[in-house]
């Protein structure tokens, strides 16, 4: 019969062990590999060789990391369009739009997780379909989803149906895809009549999103413009616009985030942007 020694753990988890190292006396006289071990080194402790093969894990990033912001997102209001939050904090909120495409968010997302930052993502509906999974990174990974329609489409010309129709798609593709709401949402080409906006805040509760800081992206002006573009008007408050779809963009952002965490801006989302400016 093989006797078994019980452990209790901490935890309360009982664990059997197996009987070789539960009784003395139990192999009687035969020197087994335990014993023959202490018997040669007696009570000496072993020493063993260097090991010049370990080598620390690589520090990933050696550089500025966005403070841990755990602010609220819940957020009341009645204002229906919001292009800035205060001014008397030294917080910014990063918003990329058009995503998420399957090489450059990815990348951009790589990027944020290594400085901490949490941005917003105005995703278009049909590509939020296209690449799902993505967009259950960008949740997973702490940062915000808003609304950009489904077909990228001037919303200036569509019936108030259609305009409800690119929203309500866009919220169940964004929904299915990461078990998530959006909160805000952002017109295409910034197009949006004060009463489609007063629909949609109505309707979906959605305040529309605009920006104070526009680097133009877009256009391709290269990554050192677009970064320069960016610092020079960083502001207190500010929303930065640039667009996920663009690698030049996400060539910038790496020197963009390491500039405006030197100058000491604190990256949040939209959401905790409007929730502080809310309190105010
Ligand atoms: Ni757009």
């Amino acid at each position: 019969m093989k006797r078994r020694k019980i452990l209790t753990l901490s935890s309360g988890t009982l664990i059997a062990l197996p009987a070789c190292s539960s009784k003395k006396g139990d192999e009687g006289s035969k020197v087994g590999k335990h014993g023959a071990s202490s018997s040669r080194f007696g009570n000496q402790p072993v020493r063993l060789g260097a090991n010049t093969q370990y080598r620390p894990p690589a520090y990933v990033n050696k550089g500025l990391r966005n403070p841990n912001m755990n602010l609220p997102t819940q957020f009341s209001g009645k204002s229906v369009t919001h292009s800035r939050g205060l001014s008397n904090q030294p917080y910014v909120a990063m918003t990329f739009d058009d995503g998420p495409h399957p090489k450059n968010t990815p990348r951009l997302l790589d990027i944020l997780r290594t400085r901490n930052i949490k941005a917003t993502f105005y995703v278009i509906g049909s590509n939020v379909d296209r690449y799902p999974h993505i967009v259950r990174r960008i949740v997973a990974e702490g940062h915000e989803i808003g609304n950009h329609t489904y077909t990228h489409r001037k919303l200036t010309a569509l019936s108030n149906s259609e305009l409800r129709s690119e929203m309500r798609r866009t919220e169940d593709a964004i929904v299915r895809a990461a078990a998530v709401k959006p909160r805000t949402m952002r017109p295409p080409y910034g197009a949006l009549l004060q009463r489609q906006r007063s629909l949609v805040f109505s309707d979906f509760t959605y305040p529309t999103i605009m920006w104070s800081v526009d680097p133009n992206d877009w256009k391709r002006p290269g990554p050192s413009v677009v970064r320069s573009r960016i610092l020079r008007g960083a502001h207190n408050g500010a929303i930065i616009l640039a667009h996920d779809l663009h690698a030049p963009t996400i060539d910038a952002m790496p020197g963009t985030f390491d500039d405006l965490l030197s100058k000491g801006y604190q990256f949040i989302t939209v959401s905790q942007l409007l929730a502080l400016k809310g309190q105010a």
